[in-house]
């Protein structure tokens, strides 16, 4: 078998979604770097600062602002990253955002702007990336996008945001019968609470995460690590017969009752 090493020699990565270290994206950015995947990032314009010595650190040879609920710029990062290079393999989408007013109290007081946004930039922009990436994936490839439980369970405080990850599971399927044909795999990880800049935002969020540790088989929570090794995998060959998958890096926790 390769080693980790050259597991993705001469692959091409598109990376949303790095805010700083915590970010789950940048976790996952360095494990394709180390695989041998040459790296390319889009991030949010006043992020600038922070994400750009990040870059440097994964060597990446595409850097472009992409703000995700704008469809040019999200068909300009793919154009950036098409220029470049002339081809893509992976895509990864790490992006989620919800006014932080309607990740607390009730759901059903969720305002119609709220949960349009929340859909918009959580899930709506995983179509529009795929839309932007698939023409660039001529020998195939694998997209991933992460999700959370709160989306096939109702959390307290996660709100619209399991609701945006319930559309975002379903585009997983759709997008991945669409573009298997051209072998092009789209999957998803639902991963267990993390503490990250998207988390911080979400009432209650200690409580999850000392929940999740007392639940899961495992007794601990995951890591950021956790979620970039299952990512690996699932956008390297080794994946080569899984697409449409919600593939939950959770310490097992989704498979309790109590
Ligand atoms: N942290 C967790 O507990 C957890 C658990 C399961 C799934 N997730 C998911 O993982 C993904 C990454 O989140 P994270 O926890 O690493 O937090 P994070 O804050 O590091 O990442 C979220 C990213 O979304 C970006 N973003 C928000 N609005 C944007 C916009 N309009 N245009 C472009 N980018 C925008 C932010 O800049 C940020 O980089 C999200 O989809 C999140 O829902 C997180």
């Amino acid at each position: 078998m390769e080693s980790i090493g050259n597991m993705l020699a001469g692959k091409r990565a598109m990376i949303f979604g790095i805010a700083n270290e915590r970010s789950i994206a940048w976790s996952i950015g360095k494990q394709l770097h180390e695989a041998g995947a040459e790296i390319g990032l889009a991030y949010l314009e006043p992020l600038k600062d922070r994400v750009m010595p990040l870059a440097e650190k994964l060597e990446a040879s595409v850097a472009v602002p992409c703000d995700v609920s704008k469809d040019e710029e999200i068909e300009n990062a793919f154009k950036v990253a098409g220029e470049k290079w002339g081809s893509l393999d992976i895509l990864v989408h790490a992006v989620a955002f919800a006014n932080r007013e309607d990740l607390e109290g009730r759901f059903v007081d969720t305002p119609r702007e709220g949960f349009r946004l929340a859909l918009d930039i959580s899930a709506y922009s995983f179509v529009a990336m795929a839309r932007g990436a698939a023409p660039l994936m001529k020998e195939g490839g694998s997209m991933l996008a992460m999700s959370y439980y709160g989306a096939v369970k109702t959390i307290p405080n996660y709100n619209v945001m399991g609701v945006a990850k319930a559309t975002l599971e379903s585009c997983v399927r759709y997008l991945a019968v669409d573009l298997g044909a051209d072998n092009i795999r789209v999957n998803a990880i639902s991963a267990g609470p993390i503490k990250t800049p998207a988390s911080s935002g979400i009432k209650g969020f200690k409580t999850m995460l000392g929940a999740c540790a007392d639940r899961a088989p495992m007794k601990k929570n995951i890591t950021q690590e956790d979620v970039a090794k299952s990512a690996l995998y699932l956008c390297s060959d080794l994946a080569c017969g899984v697409t449409g998958e919600i593939h939950y890096v959770d310490n097992g926790f989704n498979v309790t009752g109590m």
